[in-house]
């Protein structure tokens, strides 16, 4: 999971966050410039989202502190003023995204999201060691109904193997989760892992992105490897591969067919030894069927399968996965301490049976995601230390 670091004085902006970042992202909370150099130094984001004008200092000496760093931490400015002067500082100073306040929750996502992708040559875990890759992944793919234990089961013997997977399965249900658990328990634990998230890769990109390039290949090119390259010795993750044009599809397949790749304006085939895990939440085999997806790349990453479960198909698990998600809002590292002091609020210590009920008896259509996000949103509503079904909002 990405961390994202919010540096801003204004509590609204943090509560905010938290709702709209936080089923997905690790966020942690300062109010201070001060207080996010002491976070920086305890622990390094993958993003940083900073107000411009700080009670302390200008936003933007952040950034020049960790400027060291450029390139692997993103920086997305914010401001109440959209005046060019400060626009063209923040960009000077090293800024990847300036955004003016108010901002809509759509835009601080995109522009979020769109950081972390141009960002997304990081290995995963960052700076983390593969033994604590493991914990982490272990604890995050969390589930005692027998889906979910069959599930770990065939991840543990897939993972051995250097065979590509493909991951097939509903939105939310886990899918980026098993990816990485299963580089975490291969032999390649020690090489890196790249995710790449191929809708979101604009088509234009995709060559030089994926597979490296040489100086003037086209105008601003510069002499760069790509994430098989990248990759090389771990995990590429191709996510939202069902997203891929016709043409991309064809790219695609020839790299994995001929385990090399040539980077754009070059002749130079590179071999590259890199375990392929792809994902999609399309139906994939109506895609082939209708011609969407070519069946020659289907039948190269359909080596292996695996099929997450939706939660619907094992509600049995709702009960654990709330005092999961419960754990994370409070103990976890997602809070900095100073942010708990400042809620101010008794943390809730249980889901009342009527709670529950009202959850089992949803569909889920958003799976895990989804009961991530109704849960931390039902802790944020309840003042007490019981979380009651009146907490509970469901789409
Ligand atoms: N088995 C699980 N236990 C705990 N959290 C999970 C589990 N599966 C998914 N999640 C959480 O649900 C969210 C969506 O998971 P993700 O892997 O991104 O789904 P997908 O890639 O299938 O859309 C993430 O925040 C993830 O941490
Ligand atoms: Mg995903």
């Amino acid at each position: 999971m990405w961390n994202i670091l919010l540096v801003d004085a204004d509590p609204e902006i943090h509560a905010h966050a938290k709702l709209m970042l936080q089923p997905d992202f690790s966020l942690v909370s300062c109010y201070t410039g001060t207080e996010a150099i002491e976070s920086l130094n305890q622990e390094r984001p993958d993003l940083i989202l900073c107000e411009t004008s700080l009670p302390d200092m200008n936003g933007l000496d952040i950034m020049r502190n960790i400027a060291f760093q450029a390139g692997r931490t993103a920086f997305i400015a914010t401001s109440q003023s959209g005046n060019t002067h400060r626009v063209v500082d923040a960009i000077k100073a090293g800024a990847d995204e300036y955004l003016v306040k108010p901002c809509e929750a759509d835009d601080i996502l995109t522009t979020v999201r769109k950081c972390l992708t141009l960002k997304a040559a990081l290995p995963y875990p960052k700076g983390a060691t593969a033994a604590r890759a493991r914990i982490n992944t272990r604890r995050l793919l969390a589930g005692e109904s027998s889906a979910m234990v069959n599930l770990r089961r065939q991840i543990r013997a897939y993972a051995d193997t250097d065979s590509t997977i493909l991951i097939t399965g509903e939105s939310g249900t886990g899918k980026d989760l098993v990816a990485r658990e299963m580089h975490g328990l291969s032999p390649r634990s020690e090489g890196p892992f790249y995710a790449v998230n191929c809708g979101a890769l604009p088509e234009t990109l995709f060559e030089s992105e994926m597979f490296g390039s040489e100086k003037g290949a086209y105008t601003d090119a510069v002499a760069r490897s790509g994430f098989f390259e990248d990759a090389d010795g771990g995990t590429l993750f191709l996510d939202e591969v069902g997203e891929l044009s016709p043409p991309l599809q064809v790219k695609l397949l020839r790299a994995l067919e001929d385990r090399q790749v040539i980077h754009l304006g070059s002749h130079r085939p590179i071999a590259v030894d890199t375990r392929i895990i792809a994902a999609t939440n399309r139906n994939i085999y109506a895609d082939v069927d209708s011609g969407r997806f070519r069946s020659d790349l289907f039948y190269r990453l359909n080596v292996l399968r695996i099929r997450t479960p939706s939660l619907r198909d094992r509600k049995e698990d709702i009960p654990l996965l709330c005092y999961i998600f419960l754990q994370e809002f409070y103990e976890g590292n997602t809070v900095s301490p100073r942010a708990k002091q400042r809620t101010g609020r008794a943390p809730v210590k249980h889901f009342c049976d009527a709670a529950i009920r009202k959850l089992a008896g949803h569909s889920w259509p958003g799976n895990i995601r989804e009961l991530k996000n109704i849960v931390q949103r039902a802790l944020f509503l309840c003042e007490g230390d019981r979380v009651g079904p009146e907490h509970i909002e469901l789409e």
